[in-house]
């Protein structure tokens, strides 16, 4: 993976059949998809359960190219090697998951994988000062994690604006996640996020059967970013 903060788009397949993980993994991917990402809960972190590391192994051969995986779960440190060995590129721990963040961090690069720390939203951005230099990815999230389709918080457009000023030249993405749609990817993409993570906004209106909605989505929404900067 090489560093680059043009806009990224990550369709989530909390929003996918989930009778077609495989085939809705190269769906997204042949629309123009450049990330998959993928929600992991654990019914306890957060209020639903989804993914664990023997699926994300199943679809890891229908990805071409970068599996991002969030991990919203608590405690985290003792799953963090079985994602890796499940094939993820990137691995996102949340800095209120539990009281050693830095550990979790230096957990996750050792198992040389990608780094990345997600925020919720009522979370503010001064511990991630401490850890700059662990992290590859800051994830912000835009709803409160656990369900797709939940409306976009505004409120977490400064924060972005700030975590990218305290980022400065260092090669760290930020993600935006929750509630990203054509009206609401401009806002993020002007306070300098770069990967979008979108679930209902890019699988509306397709399905396997049918995916040239998903490339018109994904394309509606990048083109509606770059815009914006
Ligand atoms: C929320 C998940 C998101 C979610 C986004 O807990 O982390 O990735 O699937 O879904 P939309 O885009 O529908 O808000
Ligand atoms: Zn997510």
């Amino acid at each position: 993976m090489t560093f680059s903060r043009a806009i990224k788009i990550a369709p989530s397949i909390l929003s996918a059949d989930f009778a077609n993980f495989g085939a809705e993994c190269r769906a997204i991917e042949d629309q123009g998809a450049d990330w998959v990402h993928v929600d992991v809960m654990d019914g306890h972190f957060v209020p639903n359960l989804t993914f664990g590391p023997a699926m994300c192994a199943a679809i890891r051969p229908h990805i071409r190219g970068v599996m991002d995986v969030h991990l919203m779960i608590a405690p985290v440190d003792a799953y963090i090697e079985a994602y890796a060995a499940a094939g993820a590129d990137i691995i996102t721990a949340h800095l209120e998951a539990g009281p050693h963040i830095h550990r979790t961090l230096q957990a996750i690069r050792h198992t040389g994988k990608k780094a990345g720390l997600a925020l919720n939203p009522g979370t503010g951005i001064d511990a991630v000062a401490h850890v700059l230099d662990m992290v590859d990815l800051i994830c912000v999230m835009t709803v409160n994690p656990g369900f797709g389709g939940q409306k976009f918080i505004h409120s977490q457009v400064d924060k972005v604006r700030s975590l990218r000023a305290m980022i400065g030249d260092r090669p760290i993405h930020i993600e935006i996640d929750g509630g990203v749609t054509v009206e609401t990817a401009p806002l993020v993409a002007a306070a300098g996020a770069d990967v979008l993570v979108a679930g209902s906004a890019v699988f509306k209106g397709g399905s396997v059967g049918d995916p040239a909605p998903y490339g018109a989505n994904i394309a509606a929404i990048r083109k509606a970013a770059e815009a914006a900067i």
